[in-house]
């Protein structure tokens, strides 16, 4: 496994031969088995795996945020290692946005929602670092999880959009034995928020039940959602929401496929989840 955080080491390793096929997984480091379920994925379907850990400052709208975001590159490098990763890109925030720099991506209405809608400027920040990941790394495939079902919507549109040549894959939401969506932001749950954090997946699995026989008003399931939520103490509900699972617009009949989402604070620490469910 090769480490660096220079671009022009990256490229060099990632064109040695020019006839294998990539695979990119970028990350924010902290890394924990849904990572390493799209490294694996990753390694099953490309010749070479490429890892990015870059805690990005840009997609942070709230500096007390990034402050507290965990790392833990040692033991990030140890997983990779073991999960078979070929090719790790660790840049400083000064390597990937030099004093001079002006660039930014703007994906329009698709961000302008949700996550997009709570935290401004938030999808610019991930637009802009995958787009400079996509340059640096050129893979035929990026790995995305589907715990940020937006951002994985937001990166399709804009790999439409500017026409990268690659394909985007999204990969199933890895959950804990009590159903929490794994995520790195998990371990900043007092062990009280922990314990009450299993609420999103019960209003999802309860949306589902219902969904799954027959419920098709989508007022009716947000109000489910909302009930389960709420009747957890430390919860604090964000939003709740029920949309198209590409345009990300608010449904109200269910015809098609949705998708079910939310964003919940569990004391200090917001969590995200959702379900995409198919008539
Ligand atoms: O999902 C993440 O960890 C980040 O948003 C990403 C895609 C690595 C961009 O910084």
């Amino acid at each position: 496994m090769n480490i660096y955080n220079n671009i022009a080491d990256i490229r060099q390793s990632r064109w040695a031969d020019p006839q294998l096929s990539w695979g990119l997984v970028p990350t924010m480091g902290y890394l924990h088995e849904g990572h390493i379920s799209l490294v694996e994925r990753a390694r099953q379907e490309n010749d070479r795996v490429g890892v990015s850990i870059f805690v990005n400052p840009t997609q942070f709208n709230d500096p007390k945020d990034l402050a507290v975001y965990p790392r833990n590159l040692e033991r990030d490098l140890a997983m990779l290692q073991a999960a078979g990763a070929d090719l790790i890109w660790t840049p400083t925030p000064e390597q990937v946005y030099p004093p001079e720099y002006q660039t930014y991506i703007t994906v329009e209405t698709v961000t302008q929602v949700l996550e997009g809608a709570a935290r401004p400027g938030h999808f610019r920040g991930v637009a802009t670092v995958v787009a400079k990941l996509f340059n640096v790394f050129q893979p035929h495939r990026a790995y995305f999880g589907q715990k940020d079902a937006q951002q994985v919507a937001v990166i399709k549109r804009m790999v439409q959009d500017l026409n990268f040549n690659l394909t985007v894959i999204s990969c199933p939401t890895l959950r804990e034995a009590d159903g929490l969506a794994m995520s790195s932001r998990n371990v900043n749950l007092t062990p009280e928020a922990r314990q009450q954090a299993t609420c999103l997946y019960q209003a999802l699995s309860a949306a589902k039940a219902a969904f799954e026989q027959g419920e098709r008003s989508a007022n009716h399931l947000r109000q489910m959602m909302t009930v389960v939520i709420q009747a957890a103490p430390l919860a604090r509900i964000d939003y709740i929401s029920i949309t198209h699972p590409d345009t990300l617009m608010e449904l109200e009949t269910l015809e098609q496929t949705a998708l079910f989402s939310m964003a919940v604070f569990m004391g200090k620490v917001r969590l995200i989840d959702n379900m995409q469910m198919v008539s």
